[in-house]
This record gives C-alpha cells, sequence and structure tokens, in this order.
C-alpha cells in the first residue's frame, strides 16, 4: 500500500516553517514553536478520528480506535522537538510518517484487530535540560516529580516549573503511561543520522540494538580574577583546567580501546565569561555512549578520574555528577522479524544494524516489544544544519513503516 508522499511533503514544509530560525530548526520542547506545531499536528490527527490526550510531561498520545477494540495497542511515533540548529527530519521523520500511515488505514478503511497509537514524545533532544528522553521516561515511569525539580534549564527554572507553565495536565492526575496491560509494542521509523546506510547504498536499516549513554555533568571551580593582573603561576584558572580535562575526555575510548564507544562534550557554560576575567567556575556536560553496557561504566569511572586528577595538577576544585543515563537495549525478535518480512515482501534492499543515537524507543523497551527501521542519512550527518535524506527514502520507510503496523495490528 502506498502513502500519499504530497501530503507527507507538504507537512514536512508547514512545521519546518515553524522553527525559531532560518539556521537550521530550532524547536525545543515547551517552547512557542513547539506548541504551534502541536496544534498543526492533533487538528490533522483529530480530522480522521484520532482521540488525543496528553501527560504532565507534554508526551502527546493519539489513539486510531473506530471499532472501539478493547485489545492492545500497535505504538508508532517519535518527537518533534530538535538539537539548537538542528536539521529537518530527526524525529520529524517518524511524527509525520506515523500519521501518514494511519491516514492511509482510515482511508482505505482496513480492518485491525488492534488500535493504532501515534505517540510523540515531548523533549527527547534533551535541549532544555541537558538529559534526553524526558518525555519517554516519563511515560514510563523512570522518572519522578523529585526529578524534574531538581533539573534546571539554563535560565534556572526546574523543569517541573517549565512543563507545569506548559499546563498539559497537572502532575498528580491520571496520567497514561505505557505498559504491557494496554500496549502491544512500539516500532519508530527514524533517520540513522550515522553515514552506514548512505555508504552502503542501502534504503532500510531495521535496528538490532541502541547503544545506551550516560551523561556526567562536570563542575570545576577556580578563582575568578584580573586577567591582566594576575601572574599565571598565581591562578586557579578553571577554563585552563577544563580544556584539559576535555582533550583528555576525547581521547579515552581509543585509549580504552574501545573501538565503538564516543565520549563528547558539547555543552560548556563558564562564569562569568568575559574576556579579561579568569573564570570562577566552568560546567560542561560529557555524553559517553556504546552499545557494550560495562564500557560505558568503565569510561564514566576513567573520565571521573582523570578529572580529579587534572584538578589537583591545576590547583582547582572539581564536582561530577551523573545526569541522565540509558541501558543498551535489544530489539525484539518478533518486531523485528515483523520488519524483516515486510521489507523482503516490498523488495526493500536492507541491512541489520545498531544505533549509535539514543530513541524514546529504547525506554519502552522491557516494557513493551520494541523496533525501529532506519531510512538513509546523506553522508551520515544529523543534529546539524547540514541533515538530509533523500524523500524517496522516507516514503519507503513510511510505507515500510505502514506494512509492518498492518501485519502486527491485523
Ligand atoms: C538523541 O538524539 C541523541 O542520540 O542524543
Ligand atoms: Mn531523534
Ligand atoms: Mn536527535
Amino acid at each position: 500500500m502506498r502513502i500519499d508522499s504530497e501530503r507527507l511533503r507538504l507537512n514536512f514544509d508547514r512545521v519546518t516553517d515553524i522553527s525559531a530560525t532560518k539556521t537550521g530548526c530550532t524547536r525545543f520542547s515547551y517552547s512557542k514553536e513547539d506548541m504551534k506545531v502541536r496544534s498543526i499536528l492533533i487538528e490533522e490527527m483529530k480530522s480522521f478520528g484520532m482521540e488525543i490526550k496528553h501527560d504532565f510531561a507534554g508526551n502527546i498520545r493519539a489513539l486510531y480506535n473506530p471499532d472501539h477494540l478493547q485489545s492492545k495497542s500497535v505504538l508508532i511515533g517519535s518527537h518533534i522537538d530538535t538539537v539548537m540548529y538542528g536539521g529537518k527530519y530527526d524525529g520529524l521523520t517518524g511524527v509525520l510518517s506515523s500519521i501518514e500511515v494511519v491516514r492511509q488505514i482510515h482511508n482505505n478503511g482496513i480492518k485491525l484487530k488492534h488500535p493504532v497509537e501515534i505517540v510523540i514524545f515531548a523533549e527527547e533532544e534533551g535541549s532544555n535540560f541537558g538529559v534526553t528522553m524526558i518525555g519517554s521516561k516519563f511515560i514510563t515511569g523512570k522518572i519522578d516529580e523529585s526529578y524534574l525539580k531538581k533539573l534546571h534549564a539554563d535560565n534556572g527554572m526546574s523543569a517541573y516549573d517549565i512543563i507545569s507553565e506548559c499546563g498539559f495536565l497537572p502532575f498528580d492526575a491520571d496520567q497514561p503511561r505505557i505498559d504491557s496491560e494496554h500496549e502491544m509494542c512500539m516500532i519508530e521509523l527514524h533517520v540513522e543520522q550515522g553515514g552506514v546506510l548512505d555508504s552502503q547504498k542501502k534504503r532500510i536499516g531495521i535496528v538490532q540494538a541502541i547503544a545506551g549513554m550516560v551523561t556526567l555533568q562536570v563542575t570545576v571551580e577556580g578563582t575568578s580574577n584580573h586577567a591582566g593582573t594576575t601572574p599565571m603561576s598565581m591562578r586557579r584558572d578553571p577554563v585552563a583546567a577544563s580544556a584539559m580535562m576535555i582533550d583528555k575526555i576525547s581521547g579515552v575510548p581509543e585509549k580504552l580501546k574501545m573501538d565503538a564507544a564516543v565520549t563528547t562534550v558539547g555543552k560548556i557554560n563558564v562564569e562569568p565569561n568575559g574576556s579579561n576575567v579568569i573564570a570562577s567556575k566552568v560546567v560542561f556536560n560529557v555524553d559517553i555512549r556504546d552499545v557494550i553496557e560495562e564500557n560505558i561504566k568503565e569510561i564514566s569511572d576513567f573520565i571521573k578520574e582523570l578529572c580529579k586528577e587534572t584538578a589537583t595538577a591545576k590547583n582547582v576544585n572539581v564536582s561530577i555528577i551523573k545526569l541522565g543515563e540509558s541501558n543498551v537495549v535489544h530489539m525484539a525478535d518478533r518486531i523485528v522479524n515483523t520488519i524483516e518480512e515486510s521489507a523482503k515482501q516490498m523488495n526493500l534492499p536492507y541491512i541489520m544494524m545498531n544505533s549509535g543515537a539514543v530513541h524514546d524507543n529504547a525506554m519502552l523497551n522491557g516494557i513493551i516489544e520494541t523496533g525501529m527501521i532506519f531510512v538513509p542519512s546523506i553522508k551520515g550527518i544529523s543534529h546539524s544544519f547540514y541533515e538530509e535524506t533523500e524523500f524517496e527514502d522516507i516514503i519507503e520507510g513510511a510505507e515500510l513503516l505502514l506494512e509492518t503496523v498492518i501485519r502486527l495490528a491485523k
């Protein structure tokens, strides 16, 4: 069955036009851009009879159940938030394709034995609070009120307060969570965000495992002073110390001979951030990932140690906390097999692969069966203005999602 490619293209344009900047897409969860996109998509989903619900965190759940079935739902969807200056396709591909999937099921009057639900997860990227997958962690009961009260945006407001101001649903209301009693499985379509499919000229990746991650927050404190009058030997400079730490952190996977592991420092705050001022404080986040669980722990411990050693050598103070984490997860065989059978039937060239990016889907793993479909990212670029995917590949991915959903729900 085909999906409506013109409609899909139109929706990509409508949504990406609503971004905070033209230098790529900046659409953080809970921003005014996010709110506008939500209302457009909700209207669209309602137009073919979907029932819309929210939870406190701002996850949108849209149920397609015209026959009022009592059976477990098949979930599809992804996220609509972006990183700063992000691309058009990360997250949005899965959300807009899911809407087209349900539209086709509806327009073709396909009788299902299971409801289909689109989930649009909030704050997947962690752009507000430095922790990824807040929505899917919330919907699966992995984080609570006190966690959200402790988590802060750069402006000092807590996640709890920022989300409360959006007024989705009060915290203590009856929150619809995802559980194995009501939901059967989740299949997420996403752009690969790496270069494997593009370099192998394959159109579809069927995901077997998603890398785990840990985010550390490192705070380095020194003594703020005058940049002109303070001799080099009398400084306690947290910027110089942090620079040394960050350089060493980037070499850790190689040093520990962990081929697939990656470490990234992409967020740094300097206080007070003046060019003629020796800073008082630097706070930076370290993103650590691998598909081998034990490696993540080993790298984390190694980084904590090297930061302490560097701090002693540079006469500054350091403290390190774990901001967030997610485990390595393996997709359910039944879902992987169903996607594979569908791809074979559609004559789509596919490969089996792992995901280095994390996805909301990983949070549902262990609660319900999960699976993921990847389409190629040109040159493997993502979280960037230069993120690109051939539109034909998105259509193939959406049609594979449709076929898979029908097999699972019929
Ligand atoms: C989410 O996009 C991540 O992998 O950081
Ligand atoms: Mn994503
Ligand atoms: Mn992303």
